[in-house]
C-alpha cells in the first residue's frame, strides 16, 4: 500500500477545507466524533442513526440516485463486481442490485453490528450479494478483485491520515474508485445548518433516530472535505492518481454533495501520455 509506512506531514495537518482553507472556514472545523465513530457510545445508539439515515435516503431519494451514479461510473464493464464501504443499512447495495441484472456487490462496514443487521437482511440471501467487515483504510482483497469501490457520506469519518490511504486501498482493489459525500458548507452555511437541519428531521425521520441523527449530521458537516482537500488526499495517495468531479446526483432535495472518482492510470494511459510527450 503506497504510504503506509508514514503519513506525508502535509496532508496529516492539512485542514478539512483544503491546503487553500481560511481561517475562518478553519473555524468551523472539529476533531469531536460521531456516536457511529465511538466505542464508548452503545450499538443501539448507533443503530438509531443508522436508521434515520436510511429512512432520509429513502424519502429524499439518495439510495437510488447514488445507486444511479455508481453504474453510470461502470457503465462500460458488463457485469461489474463492486465493494461497498461504510454501507451501514446496505441499502445502496440493494439499489445497485435491482438496478442492474448481473452486477455483483459486496456490501461491508466497519461496524460489525450493522454488517450483521445487513446479513440478517436481503442481502444475507441475495445471490449477487455478499456481506463483510472490511476497513476503509485497510481493504483485505487481493489487487483488482473489483471494477468499482463505492464510499457514501462516510468519507468525512476519516481523518487526514487515514482518507488518503482509503484512496490508495480503493484504488488498489479497483480500478476505480467512487466518494459521494456531504459537500462541504461555506462558514455561513454551516451556521444556518441546524435552523434547516432540525425541521427536515423531523419530518423525514422515525423519532427515536432524530437527535442522534443530527448530532452526527451536524458534526459530519464541520468534517466534510472541500473539493481541494479531496484532490489534495488522492495527490498523497499517490501523485499520479486521477481524480474526476462529477456533478451531483439528480434530486429534487437532499444534502448537497461531493461526488469523486479516483483511479491510478492505467498501462495504456500512461502510454498515451508518453506517446502524447514524445511528440509535443
Ligand atoms: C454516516 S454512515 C453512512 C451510511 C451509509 N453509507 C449511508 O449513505 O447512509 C457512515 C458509515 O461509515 C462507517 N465507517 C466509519 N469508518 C469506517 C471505516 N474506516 N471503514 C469502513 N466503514 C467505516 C460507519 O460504521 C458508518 O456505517
Amino acid at each position: 500500500m503506497n504510504g503506509e509506512a508514514h503519513t506525508p506531514v502535509a496532508v496529516a495537518a492539512m485542514p478539512r477545507g483544503g491546503p487553500d482553507a481560511s481561517w475562518l472556514d478553519r473555524l468551523f472545523e472539529t476533531d469531536a466524533l460521531e456516536y457511529t465513530d465511538r466505542s464508548d457510545v452503545s450499538d443501539e445508539l448507533k443503530q438509531r442513526v443508522i436508521t434515520g439515515l436510511d429512512a432520509i435516503g429513502d424519502r429524499v431519494g439518495t439510495h437510488r440516485s447514488y445507486a444511479q451514479v455508481a453504474l453510470g461510473v461502470v457503465a462500460d464493464v458488463a457485469h461489474p463486481r463492486i465493494l461497498e464501504l461504510g454501507s451501514g443499512h446496505g441499502r445502496l447495495a440493494r439499489e445497485i442490485l435491482g438496478l442492474h441484472p448481473t452486477a455483483t456487490v459486496t456490501a461491508s462496514d466497519l461496524d460489525p453490528t450493522s454488517v450483521a443487521n445487513m446479513s440478517a437482511g436481503p442481502l444475507g440471501s441475495h445471490p449477487r450479494a455478499r456481506t463483510r467487515v472490511v476497513d476503509a483504510t485497510a481493504i483485505d482483497s487481493p489487487d483488482n478483485t473489483y471494477d468499482l469501490v463505492v464510499f457514501a457520506l462516510a468519507f468525512h469519518h476519516l481523518p487526514p491520515e487515514l482518507a488518503y490511504r482509503a484512496i490508495s486501498e480503493a484504488t488498489r482493489v479497483a480500478r476505480r474508485f467512487l466518494i459521494i459525500d456531504l459537500k462541504r458548507s461555506s462558514p455561513l452555511g454551516m451556521v444556518v445548518l441546524p435552523f434547516v437541519m432540525a425541521p427536515t428531521s423531523l419530518a423525514l425521520m422515525p423519532l427515536s433516530s432524530i437527535l442522534p441523527t443530527m448530532h452526527d449530521g451536524l458534526i459530519s458537516s464541520l468534517r466534510a472535505y472541500s473539493r481541494s482537500a479531496f484532490s489534495a488526499l488522492g495527490k498523497a495517495a499517490d501523485p499520479s492518481m486521477n481524480v474526476e468531479f462529477l456533478a451531483p446526483p439528480r434530486m429534487g432535495f437532499g444534502p448537497p454533495s461531493l461526488t469523486a472518482v479516483f483511479s491510478r492510470p492505467t498501462a495504456d494511459s500512461k502510454d498515451h501520455d508518453e506517446k502524447g510527450s514524445e511528440n509535443s
